[in-house]
């Protein structure tokens, strides 16, 4: 890529080194959670920090910044420099202007923390982790003063993961979802009649065969195996290890083969955007997906509105039949499509249904924009949390391991990372009824035929990459900013 401006070209030629780096420290990372032996932990240590560090550098460099000035002071610079420009500059805000000595003291205090939060859920007690989760929100305090902001420090946060979204708009958008969410909750526990008739989970099912149809799954939906693989990890994931080369990960329950069928999906999501993203924009600002929440779209459109949908079921149940002869003989469309869509008021964040899934990140939400804001204390939050879960779900943990110490983002300091899930929720529904005036989306489905379906996601979305923030793609997409209407309303058929 070239552009108009020296200055550009000069920062464009140092972002291809960055990105160099990035997908080294990538592939580190992949390597850690599927192949590295326990011990390796140390050494892999030193070599992501040492990637890490020289990242740090690229983007401190004396002459990088130069440029980068000069850049934003030309006049005349085209559409694209423009666009081009405020992706190096969001990216470049952390660098920029968080103080080193911060970036150490709080990568510093994460690392404790990870540990003080493991320690703390094992023994179910708060207090062990409650220090250093007060240290973090202290130093991410700073971090916001440093950063600057308009209105509310928590905007800091949410736009490092969701650029040019707002606490304003995302607490409009819960309150809504959250009232609407609440109420149709309701009417499905009243008719709820989904007694498991096959017990599918007293049968035994081998790697091999679900790594068979998770690959089948895969292959159909469009994942490109001569650029990507999928291997085994605890946790799965999706990452880009530079261009042509996006990896997935999967992970197989002995007796439950519907998990694996679904992280297929939700994984194969995220990697067809990234496989989707024009080849021109490869080592450049426009590379890689656009933002959490819109890649995070992508992910649960396939999982859930391709994958849940009774046509998928029709589509997948004769493979199933043929792989799983012995589980499946007895279980119809009918079951299997009430089992993958099972409505459980629960505890757990990761395993909450479609329904529940977004009151549960509302309360982190709130708890967490009044952390950042010091309307509430780190000694309160067990309570408030509670409290919450009361108010959304109707339940009270019994413990806080299957309440506030349930997940590892705070103790990583990620603060405005958590609305990023339900926006890729409300972005999949939004999406998903434009795609329906253009094509019968499900009919293709229950056909097999899933490529329609990728070419549209392709020529709206997947092409551009991180051109378009996601305000302006969801616009120019769907012919409106984002809503939680089209959610709720694709809840609401389905479950009535
Ligand atoms: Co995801």
């Amino acid at each position: 890529m070239k552009s108009g401006s020296k200055h550009l070209n000069y920062l464009l030629r140092q972002y291809k080194d960055i990105s160099v780096l990035e997908s080294i420290g990538s592939l580190l990372d992949w390597d850690l959670n599927v192949y590295m032996p326990d011990k390796a932990g140390g050494y892999r240590a030193a070599q992501s920090s040492y990637i890490a560090k020289n990242i740090a550098e690229k983007w401190q460099d004396k002459s990088f910044r130069k440029s980068l000035e000069f850049a934003n002071n030309e006049d005349g610079l085209s559409v694209t420099d423009k666009y081009l420009l405020r992706n190096i500059n969001h990216s470049a805000i952390y660098y920029h202007r968080v103080p080193q000595k911060l970036i150490v003291e709080l990568s510093d205090t994460t690392t404790k923390a990870f540990m003080a939060w493991k320690e703390a859920r094992e023994k179910n007690n708060f207090e062990v982790f409650s220090p250093c989760l007060k240290k973090i929100v202290e130093l991410q305090k700073q971090v916001a003063e440093s950063i600057g902001y308009d209105e509310n420090a928590y905007d800091v946060f949410l736009d490092i993961y969701e650029p040019g979204f707002s606490t304003k708009e995302a607490t409009n958008i819960f309150s809504d979802l959250t009232n609407k969410t609440r109420q149709i909750l309701k009417k499905i526990a009243k008719n709820d009649d989904l007694n498991n008739k096959t017990n599918f989970q007293k049968y035994v099912y081998s790697k091999r065969k679900q790594k068979a149809v998770a690959k089948y799954i895969l292959q159909s939906i469009g994942f490109d195996f001569s650029k990507g693989r999928m291997d085994v990890s605890p946790h799965p994931f999706t990452t880009e290890l530079g261009d042509s080369d996006t990896r997935i990960t999967n992970r197989y329950q002995k007796n439950d083969f519907i998990e694996s069928m679904m992280i297929a999906l939700h994984e194969g999501g995220h990697a067809l955007y990234e496989q989707g993203v024009n080849a021109k924009h490869a080592m450049t600002p426009f590379g890689g997906g656009v933002s959490l929440g819109i890649h995070e779209s992508q992910s649960r459109f396939y999982e859930n509105q391709i994958g849940r949908s009774r046509s998928f079921v029709k589509f997948v149940l004769p493979y199933l039949r043929k792989i799983y002869p012995d589980s499946m003989v007895s279980m119809d469309e009918d079951e299997l499509a009430r089992k993958i869509n099972k409505v459980e008021t629960g505890f757990i964040r990761v395993e909450a249904d479609e329904v529940t899934y977004n009151l549960h990140i509302a309360l982190r939400f709130e708890l967490e924009e009044k952390l950042i804001n010091g309307t509430l204390g780190v000694e309160n939050l067990p309570d408030a949390w509670n409290e919450k879960m009361e108010k959304y779900l109707g339940i009270t943990p019994p413990d806080h391991k299957s309440g506030v110490l349930q997940d590892v983002h705070w103790a990583y300091g990620n603060f405005g990372y958590f609305p990023t899930y339900t926006l890729g929720n409300l972005y999949a529904a939004q999406f998903f009824h434009a795609m329906k005036r253009d094509i019968d989306v499900l009919e293709l489905v229950e056909e097999g035929r899933f490529m329609p379906i990728l070419n549209w996601l392709r020529e709206k979305i997947h092409q551009h990459g991180s051109v378009y923030w996601p305000n302006d793609l969801i616009k120019t997409v769907t012919g409106e900013s984002l809503n939680a209407d089209y959610f709720l309303k694709y809840v609401e058929d389905k479950y009535n």
